[in-house]
């Protein structure tokens, strides 16, 4: 049997969840290396929760390329590489906010990574520098025909003053999906992810400490190719940005009420739904703007004739039905990404890896379509339905407005119905180091004043 790249890459990572011990070692840059994007990572040291999976969960989720096998136009460049890093620091930190009073988005650390390539040369030597503004010319084709693509992960603070990543792996093979799809140059992976750790080295007194804070990370590449034309990328800038962020809910679950749009599609086989490219968030702007008119606060994106669901705004959707025949079923279902019009989430593939490894119920990736969704909520079998990204991780879903009936989803007393809450509960504290866990990586160790500010 011929082994294809995809298949080598979740054997490699299946296998590196399985070897990994629960030994608590310091970060070496190489071996973090040598792991790359194929599932490697430290274990953390700490208590296991009976509500968490253990480090051997099985990782049926990966994330698969579909460009992985044809992609090769820039061979013979100079490859990323993470030991040219230079390191200039700033020589004016900023004041660091009240981490109570933190707007998502808005605050930056001091420091920033940034790479250029252009298509003679490949990857330039790597720079830390001061957090600044970028100078563009402006027929750069970024701005005209949105060559660009981005990724969010959160850096968490362990109660040991380490800085964790959660599954670094996952997001940089997506970062690297969304740059083929644009015809964009792609990089090593673990050269990316060292280089992130370094940047997080640099700033790690902005990650903010406590339950609900992190440091969100965003990696982005855009064509900063001068000239004005429909054409592939000759030069690229990609940068990494930190912003502190807060717990998302800070006054408890806030469950949201979905429009089921069947007017606009957000995505379609053939596209680029599977890509974090700018191109697929612009359009959506308007048609969320008038679902908040209706007094929904996300649009439930759906495609083709059968009203078939995708995903929830920016987040990936999940239900949990009772079985029509035989009531003591349940099944946890979400879209399948065999079409490529949904983003693979991190969240997502983790949430299918916990609960299958749980075993209480069966765990479907599959067509969803909208009548089912309307039946199961008729017949009040529409147990829980919830929403899984990085900024929010579980957004607990209460109504679906769907062609002018609304569907209403049983939920928790506190918003949030108890699947979706034990899932929450698992995920956090795999994020925060509270429980050893493959998808943990330690991207920084605790020094004194890290682990001091830690238990504050
Ligand atoms: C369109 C879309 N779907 C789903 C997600 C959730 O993905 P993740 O769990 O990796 O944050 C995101 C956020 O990145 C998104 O932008």
């Amino acid at each position: 049997m011929r082994l294809r790249g995809k298949h080598v890459s979740k054997l490699i990572a299946a296998a590196l969840l399985l070897a990994c011990t629960a030994e608590c070692k310091p970060l070496d840059r190489r071996w973090l290396a040598a792991l790359g994007s194929r599932g490697g990572a430290t274990a953390t040291e700490e208590r296991q929760s009976p509500a968490a999976a253990t480090e051997d969960t099985p990782s049926t989720s990966i994330f698969t390329d579909p460009l992985e096998d044809v992609y090769d136009p820039f061979q013979g460049l100079t490859p990323l590489d993470s030991t040219k890093l230079s390191i200039e620091h700033t020589t004016e930190p900023k004041p660091k906010p009240a981490k109570e009073g933190l707007i998502w988005g808005a605050t930056f650390s001091d420091h920033m990574l940034e790479v250029d390539w252009d298509d003679e040369t490949g990857w330039h030597p790597p720079e830390i520098v001061p957090f600044h503004d970028l100078e563009l010319s402006p027929a750069a084709s970024v701005l005209h025909y949105g060559l660009e693509a981005f990724e969010g992960l959160k850096a968490y603070a362990a109660p040991d003053g380490a800085v964790l990543l959660f599954r670094p792996d996952l997001n940089l093979a997506r970062f690297n999906a969304s740059l083929k799809r644009l015809r964009m140059p792609t990089f090593d992976a673990a050269e990316l992810q060292a280089l992130i750790a370094e940047l997080l080295s640099v700033d790690a007194d902005w990650v903010p400490r406590g339950e609900g804070y992190a440091l969100y990370l965003r990696p982005t590449a855009i064509s900063t190719t001068p000239s004005i034309g429909v054409a592939p990328a000759r030069r690229v800038k990609l940068y990494v940005i930190a912003s502190p962020c807060g717990p998302y809910y800070k006054e408890g679950f806030v469950p949201v009420k979905l429009y089921a749009d069947t007017t606009y599609t957000r995505s379609w086989p053939g596209g680029a739904g599977y890509t974090k490219t700018g191109g697929n968030y612009a359009p959506t702007i308007f048609p969320a703007a008038e679902a908040q008119k209706r007094g929904c606060s996300q649009v439930l994106w759906l495609y083709g004739e059968d009203d078939l669901v995708t995903e929830v705004g920016a987040m990936n959707f999940f239900a949990l039905l009772r079985d029509a025949r035989d009531p003591s079923r349940l099944e946890l279902v979400t879209p399948t990404l065999d079409r490529r019009d949904i983003l693979a989430g991190v969240t997502r593939a983790s949430v299918l890896d916990l609960a299958r490894s749980w075993g209480d119920c069966a765990v479907s990736e599959r067509d969803v379509g909208m009548r089912e969704l309307r039946d199961a909520a008729r017949e009040g079998r529409l147990v829980e339905a919830f929403a899984t990204g990085t900024a929010a991780v579980i957004s607990p879903i209460h109504a679906i407005e769907y062609r002018g009936e609304d569907l209403v989803c049983a939920r928790g007393g506190d918003g949030i119905g108890p699947f979706a809450q034990r899932l929450w509960d698992a995920l956090r504290d795999i994020q925060y180091g509270r429980v050893r866990h493959a998808w943990s990586v330690r991207a920084v160790e605790g020094s004194g004043s890290n682990a001091e500010a830690a238990q504050q």
